[in-house]
C-alpha cells in the first residue's frame, strides 16, 4: 500500500541517525534535547488523575516514557509499540517482565481494546503528516471512556525552525487542530524551547 511504503522510507530517514545506534540512543538524545527527561517528567505528571488500568506507548524506543509510566502506575497493564527491534530489545531490558513490547508502525491498527492512557514520545511529529492526521481518529477510537492521550514532541517555533524543516513538524496550534480534527479536545499543558506536552481527550 502507497501511504505504508511511504511511512517506512520517511522512518529510515528521519530515524537513521539512531537505527545503529539504539544503545546510544539515551545520551544521543538527551544531548541533542536538554529538556528530554523535564519532557517526560512532564508527561507523567500530564497523566495524573487518571484511574489507569491499560497504558499504551506509541513510538516507546528504548522504552523510557513505559518505564516512567509503570513506576507510576505499577499495577498497569502496558502494550509499547515500535518498529525497530533494536530499541525494543533495549525496552525490554528495562521494563517489569509483565509490560507487552509489540514491533509494529503506527499506520497498522492499533491493538485491541480500550487504553486509560495512550503515550506518545517524540514519535508523532517524525510521522508523514498524513499519517499524522490518520492516527488521531484511530486513537480516539482507542481510548476508553475517560481516557486520555498525552502526546509529549517537537512543536515548530522560530527557534525550532531547523527541526520544523527536517520532519516537517506542525506548530503547537497545528498540532491541536489535527488532534481536533480526529475528534480529540486538546488543552497544553507544558510548552518550552520547541518541546510541548498536550493532552487530549475525546
Ligand atoms: C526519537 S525516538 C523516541 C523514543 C521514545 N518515545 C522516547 O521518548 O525516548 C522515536 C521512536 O519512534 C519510532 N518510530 C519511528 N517511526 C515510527 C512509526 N512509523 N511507527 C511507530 N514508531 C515509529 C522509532 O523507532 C523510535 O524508537
Amino acid at each position: 500500500m502507497v501511504t505504508e511504503d511511504l511511512g517506512r522510507d520517511h522512518y529510515i530517514q528521519v530515524m537513521s541517525e539512531y537505527r545503529d545506534a539504539s544503545a546510544a540512543y539515551l545520551e544521543t538524545i538527551r544531548r541533542e534535547l536538554p529538556l528530554y527527561d523535564r519532557l517526560q517528567d512532564e508527561l507523567i505528571k500530564a497523566t495524573y488523575g487518571v484511574a489507569v488500568r491499560r497504558i499504551l506507548d506509541l513510538g516507546c524506543g528504548t522504552g523510557e516514557t513505559s518505564r516512567r509510566a509503570l513506576e507510576a502506575y505499577p499495577d498497569a497493564e502496558l502494550i509499547a509499540i515500535d518498529p525497530s527491534q533494536d530499541m525494543l530489545q533495549i525496552a525490554r531490558a528495562v521494563l517489569p517482565e509483565h509490560a507487552q513490547l509489540r514491533l509494529g508502525y503506527l499506520d497498522e491498527p492499533l491493538p485491541k481494546g480500550s487504553f486509560d492512557l495512550i503515550l506518545s514520545a517524540l514519535t508523532i511529529q517524525a510521522l508523514p503528516p498524513h499519517q499524522r492526521a490518520d492516527l488521531f481518529p484511530r486513537v480516539r477510537r482507542a481510548l476508553a471512556p475517560r481516557g486520555r492521550l498525552v502526546v509529549a514532541d517537537l512543536v515548530a517555533t522560530d527557534a525550532a525552525g531547523r527541526a520544523a524543516a527536517v520532519h516537517r513538524t506542525d506548530s503547537l496550534a497545528g498540532l491541536q487542530g489535527r488532534m481536533r480534527d480526529g475528534g480529540l479536545v486538546p488543552a497544553v499543558v507544558w510548552a518550552e524551547s520547541g518541546l510541548a506536552v498536550v493532552t487530549a481527550t475525546a
